[in-house]
């Protein structure tokens, strides 16, 4: 890919790079410490960012890059209820946000990324409703700290996700399988705590004069049948889109909810189309070389679908008419010309739909470093530098789509957003 030919994006647009705490950081107290992964493998070092976490910047200014997307891992600074925030915990998130501040990275915060503390896990998760008022504690003491130097507050990272493997297909811990009821009460319970804790944002925190950015990250995948006049398969992908799409969009942003985001926060990979009821992708256990027979284009985990960019964008700006942020892409493969020409297809359609009047701000790509990748470990290769599992020292470098990312950011204009 030339990325010396590709489209200008607008002048204080963010390119960055995405991560979460327990898929690279290690040495972490949630309830991924124990859990075992499809590959054997476990998140307790991970990339070992929690002391690395100096050199991963390193990179990120070899990549040019002007944002960062990183959680704030909330068991390492609470141990109990409203208890007070662990400050060394605290000073190592702070010591990170002024370095990328210094590199002139732009710091987005995420709050709630698929983990819990031990103690709200022992009291029923987020299916408990007193998790609210626990999890905006959390919030109220962190912001005053992070005043000043955090913008850009993403409080839940894809809660449709996190609600519906760990509640309905029993990949995340609790692992729970076919739990409905307990899937919907998630979601109606971090919905409530997404809106006080973005009033809490908006409140208490301030930058350079200016009230805080607030939203939240919701994965959008395209439901589809293979066979357009399969009426079995349709009916399937129409459960889905309205339990996982339709569902959590209204949660979170129906009626007077809608107030309590400033942006929307979108990550988005691609679709997942069924035949027979069954979800055609790699994630679901279907070889790669196969979908391939049926003309499917997948990376490791689901269905390419570069136009579905175009078409969920111009959506989200028509019925919410908010700034939007693409805060998760990205492609797992060996096949690091795959994964150009997905990055390159789905950027030129976001670049049609900022021709056409969406207000998008921003990319971050999924993800810095290969990572834990949840339940199925270290199998999954997002990163853009690759980290060398079997070698204590855990080295990261770059791979062929770094040095593309690196083109790419070097050649679009710096931000003019505060950092
Ligand atoms: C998203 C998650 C992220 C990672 C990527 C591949 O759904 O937010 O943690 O798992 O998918």
């Amino acid at each position: 890919m030339s990325s010396e030919n590709f489209p200008k994006f607008p002048p204080g647009f963010l390119w960055g790079t995405a991560t979460s705490p327990t898929q690279v950081e290690g040495h972490i107290e949630n309830e991924w410490t124990n859990f075992t992964a499809q590959d054997g493998g476990n998140c307790r070092i991970a990339c070992d960012s929690y002391h690395r976490y100096p050199e991963d910047i390193g990179w990120m200014q070899r990549l040019g890059t002007n944002a960062h997307r990183f959680g704030i891992e909330w068991s390492r600074l609470q141990s109990a209820p409203f208890a007070p925030l662990n400050q060394k915990e605290l000073a190592r998130y702070i010591d990170m946000i002024d370095r990328l501040r210094a590199a002139g990275i732009t710091p987005m915060v995420v709050l709630h990324h698929f983990s819990n503390p031990p103690w709200i896990n022992a009291a029923g998760g987020w299916t408990n409703a007193a998790t609210i008022p626990a999890f905006v504690d959390f919030v109220k003491q962190l912001v005053p700290v992070l005043r000043e130097k955090v913008f850009l507050w993403n409080t839940f990272n894809e809660p449709d996700t996190y609600a519906c493997v760990a509640y309905l297909l029993g990949g995340f811990p609790p692992q729970k399988k076919w739990k409905l009821g307990q899937f919907r009460k998630v979601i109606d319970h971090m919905a409530r705590a997404h809106s006080q804790a973005s009033r809490v944002i908006r409140r208490e925190g301030i930058f350079e004069g200016r009230k805080p950015e607030v939203g939240i990250a919701k994965n959008w995948t395209f439901f589809h049948a293979y066979k357009r006049f399969s009426p079995w398969d349709r009916l399937t992908a129409f459960a889905c889109h309205y339990t996982f799409n339709k569902f959590v969009l209204d949660a979170f942003l129906g009626g007077w909810r809608r107030r309590a985001s400033t942006f929307i926060g979108l990550n988005y990979y691609g679709r997942v189309r069924f035949h027979h009821f069954y979800p055609m992708i790699p994630a679901s256990g279907a070889p790669v070389s196969k979908l391939k027979d049926f003309g499917f284009v997948c990376d490791d985990m689901v269905e390419r679908y570069p136009r579905g960019m175009e078409k969920i964008l111009a959506y989200l700006h028509r019925k919410f008419r908010r700034p939007i942020y693409i805060t998760e892409h990205g492609a797992a493969s060996a096949d690091e010309s795959f994964r150009e020409r997905d990055l390159r297809e789905n950027l030129a359609a976001l670049h049609r739909s900022i021709q056409k009047g969406v207000n998008v701000r921003g990319f971050f790509y999924w993800s810095l470093l290969d990572n834990f990748e949840w339940q199925f470990g270290y199998t999954k290769k997002f990163g853009l530098l690759s980290v060398d599992f079997a070698d204590k020292k855990l080295p990261r470098s770059m791979k062929p789509l770094a040095e593309v990312y690196a083109r790419i950011c070097r050649n679009s204009s710096r931000t003019d957003v505060p950092r």
